[in-house]
């Protein structure tokens, strides 16, 4: 799960996730979250943004998406001693590895929608993957723009030592005034609402690496 391997010359930073090639800079791995399984999701058009951002004007750092629609249910009866069911085992894994989260969610009934919440237990069992972890949040939702959903998962964060970054934040509300945000297929389409989501990627890769001074970035 963690340490070096032979062959390519990879290491990875203790306490953190970063792998580099050796004598390359090193990149801070961020692995996004989708909090809706909708095909045409406006949040998983979010995440497409942000690797598009990171990949042309965000140096030093990569975005990696992870799924969680083939998690099982929480069910502590799945797990024997300290191994977990295969998705859940490379869904973990996947976490362990990256230095810092971005969460992309809707607001289900004023909280996050359970399949995000599904995917944090199972992040939580011992040992916990999520702690220690930077982390950012954005949501496109319904009228709240999913302010209510983001306060949960804040407080989430908290017990788990997931460290959120404060500001920026970025609630988008689905529909409301033209011109649209987002196109049919759930792309961003805003370029304001692009401007937002760079603000926020690089206020979380500052905050990464001051929590974690052992990433160094080019
Ligand atoms: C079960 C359900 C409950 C919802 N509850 C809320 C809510 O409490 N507040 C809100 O602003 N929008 C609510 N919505 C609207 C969603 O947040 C909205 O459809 C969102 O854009 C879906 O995100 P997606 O495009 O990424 O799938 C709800 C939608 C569903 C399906």
């Amino acid at each position: 799960m963690s340490g070096k391997k032979k062959g390519r010359e990879m290491e990875v930073v203790p306490g953190a996730g970063a792998t580099t090639e050796k004598g390359a800079a090193k990149m801070i791995k961020l692995v996004a979250i989708c909090g809706s399984l909708r095909r045409d999701s406006m949040n998983r058009g979010l995440i497409r943004s942000a690797i598009k951002l990171c990949r042309e004007c965000i140096d030093g750092m990569e975005i990696e998406q992870v799924e969680i629609d083939a998690l099982p249910f929480i069910n502590p009866d799945l797990e024997a001693g300290a191994t977990f069911p295969p998705p859940v085992d490379a869904f973990r894994r996947r976490i362990l590895e990256a230095d810092a989260l971005l969460f992309a969610f809707p607001e289900y009934n004023y909280s996050l929608p359970a399949p995000l919440k599904n995917a944090i237990d199972w992040a939580s069992r011992p040992p916990n993957v999520l702690a220690d972890k930077t982390a950012a949040m954005v949501s496109a939702a319904g009228g709240s723009g999913g302010n209510r959903s983001q306060a949960h998962l804040r407080q989430i964060g908290v017990f788990l030592d997931l460290h959120f970054i404060n500001k920026p934040e970025l609630f988008i509300v689905r529909g409301g005034q033209p011109p649209q945000k987002f196109d049919a297929d759930g792309n961003l389409i805003d370029p304001h609402i692009k401007d937002d989501l760079k603000s926020l990627l690089l206020s979380l890769k500052a905050f990464t690496l001051r929590l974690h001074p052992n990433i160094s970035s080019s």
